[in-house]
C-alpha cells in the first residue's frame, strides 16, 4: 500500500535449548521467594495520577481490577485481575512532606509520617484490596519529599527510618514495595531495606526503581545472572505517553535480554517502566483516536514479547479509557506470551531504521513482533530465517486470533506506529 519496501537482514538468531539450560543456573541467583516466576502485572497510580493520589482513588482502582467485563475473543467475563493483573500499588504522594524530624515526613524515631487527609488507615486499604482478590503495592524513597538527602545525613537516624519504612509495609500488610531512587545515590537505604525484608518470613515483592542507573549492588542494575536482590528493575527513566519515547525506553532492556544466560530472568525482570498503554492521545485531554489505539496495542506487545513486568498506568477506574484499551489488555495470547518462559525473555532480533523485530523462544513456537517506527505506512518483510525457523510455518495472529501459512519471509503493511504480533510454530 505505497509503503516502503524493507527486508530484513537477521542479527544472531537465537538458541532456545542452550539458553533453556543455562537459565536453571542463572535463576539460582535471583530471589527464589516464587514470587516473580513470571513477569509481575498489576496497575500502579503514577502514570496517570501523578503525585495526586489517595485512598479513595486507590480503592477505585481495585474495584476496577476486580470488576468482570466481557472478553471480545473469548465472550468470557473476565477482570483485569483474572487476566493477572492483580496487584494494585500506590506510587508517590502520600507522605506527609516537611511535618517530620529536620523538614522531612519522618519522625525523629524513623516512622514515616503517611498524609493521613488521604490516607486514613494503611491497614483497612490493604484489606480493602484483598478482600477483592488483590496484591498491594506501597512505594518507598519518594521522589517528592526528597527525604534521602536529609536522612544521610544522620546515619543513626536514617536506620531508624528505613526500618520503619519496612516496618510500614508489613504492618499495613502489603505484598510489595516499589524503592525508588531519589537521594539514595549509594544505595545504602534500598540495601537497608532489602536485607530487612529478606530477613523476614514472609517475603514481599521488591522492585528496584534505580531508573537504570549503576551497576552491581546494593542496588545497580544486575550485570549477569549471578546477583539480584530484587524481583524487578528499572532499566531506564521515567516514560511517558509519547510513541518515540516508548521505544526509547524499550531498548534499554537490550543489555538484560540478549546475554546468555539472560539477566532478565525468573525472580528478577528487566523492567522499561510502567505502561502507557490507554494513556496515548488523552495525556492533553484529548479524544481516543486509531492512532492512539495502535500505539497503546504496539506498546503493549512489545513489553509482551521481551517478558517485561506488565503494570497499567492508565486510569482503570474511567470507564471510557478501559472501554477504550479493552480489546489490547484482555487479548490472552499477548498476556501468554509476556508469562511464558523456555529460557529466555525476548530480545531485539532485527534492527533497521524504519522497523524492529523483537521475538520470544516459547519452546516448541516463537513469538515475534515487529513494528513501523515511523510516520508512513511500511511494508515488511522478514525473513523466517531471522527467526530461526525452517522455510514454512504456521503464524498464528496474536492481534487478530487467526492462523495463516508463511513461507521463506513474514510480510506485513503497517501503518505508523502499527505492529504485527503472531506466535510461529513449524
Ligand atoms: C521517579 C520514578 C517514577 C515515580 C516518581 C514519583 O521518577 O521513576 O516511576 O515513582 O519518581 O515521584
Amino acid at each position: 500500500m505505497g509503503g516502503a519496501e524493507h527486508r530484513a537482514s537477521a542479527t544472531a538468531p537465537m538458541k532456545p535449548q542452550r539458553a533453556v539450560a543455562l537459565l536453571l543456573l542463572g535463576a539460582a541467583a535471583a530471589l527464589e521467594d516464587g514470587l516473580a516466576r513470571t513477569p509481575p502485572m498489576g496497575w500502579r497510580s503514577w502514570n496517570c495520577y501523578g503525585g495526586d493520589v489517595d485512598d479513595a482513588r486507590i480503592r477505585a482502582a481495585v474495584d476496577a481490577l476486580a470488576a468482570k467485563r466481557t472478553s471480545p475473543w473469548t465472550g468470557a467475563r473476565r477482570s483485569l485481575a483474572d487476566l493477572g493483573f492483580a496487584r494494585a500499588g500506590v506510587d508517590d504522594g502520600w507522605q506527609s512532606c516537611g511535618e517530620g524530624y529536620e523538614g522531612s515526613f519522618h519522625a525523629a524515631d524513623g516512622t514515616p509520617l503517611v498524609n493521613a487527609s488521604r490516607f486514613p488507615d494503611l491497614a483497612a486499604l490493604v484489606r480493602y484490596g484483598h478482600g477483592k482478590g488483590l496484591l498491594m503495592g506501597w512505594y518507598d524513597d519518594n521522589c517528592i519529599c526528597l527525604d534521602s538527602y536529609k536522612l544521610r545525613a544522620n546515619a543513626s537516624w536514617a536506620a531508624l527510618a528505613y526500618a520503619a519504612d519496612v516496618e510500614q509495609v508489613y504492618a499495613a500488610g502489603f505484598d510489595g514495595v516499589k524503592i525508588d531512587n531519589c537521594g539514595d545515590d549509594d544505595g545504602s537505604g534500598f540495601a537497608a531495606r532489602v536485607r530487612d525484608i529478606k530477613g523476614r518470613p514472609t517475603p514481599v515483592l521488591v522492585e528496584n526503581s534505580n531508573q537504570g542507573s549503576g551497576l552491581g549492588p546494593p542496588r545497580g542494575l544486575p550485570t549477569d545472572a549471578d546477583w539480584c536482590d530484587f524481583h524487578l528493575f528499572r532499566t531506564g527513566g521515567d516514560i511517558r505517553p509519547d510513541f518515540d519515547g516508548v521505544v526509547a525506553r524499550l531498548q534499554r532492556v537490550l543489555p538484560f535480554t540478549n546475554s546468555t544466560p539472560p539477566i532478565s530472568r525468573p525472580g528478577c525482570w528487566a523492567y522499561p517502566d510502567m505502561l502507557e498503554v490507554g494513556n496515548f492521545g488523552w495525556a492533553l485531554g484529548g479524544p481516543r483516536n486509531d492512532a492512539a489505539f495502535v500505539e497503546s496495542r504496539t506498546h503493549f506487545g512489545l513489553w509482551c514479547v521481551v517478558s517485561s513486568p506488565l503494570i497499567l498506568g492508565f486510569d482503570v477506574a474511567d470507564d471510557d479509557k478501559l472501554e477504550a484499551v479493552w480489546p489490547i489488555v484482555s487479548n490472552e495470547e499477548a498476556i501468554a506470551v509476556n508469562q511464558a518462559w523456555a529460557g529466555f525473555p525476548g530480545t531485539l532480533v532485527v534492527d533497521d531504521a524504519a522497523y524492529q523485530v523483537w521475538a520470544k523462544p516459547l519452546g516448541g513456537a516463537t513469538a515475534a513482533l515487529v513494528f513501523n517506527r515511523g510516520a508512513a505506512t511500511l511494508d515488511v518483510s522478514v525473513p523466517l530465517a531471522a527467526l530461526g525457523l525452517p522455510e514454512t510455518a504456521t503464524a498464528r495472529d496474536v492481534w487478530t486470533h487467526t492462523n495463516a501459512t508463511v513461507s521463506v519471509a513474514w510480510t506485513a503493511t503497517l501503518p505508523p506506529h502499527d505492529s504485527a504480533f503472531a506466535v510461529f510454530s513449524s
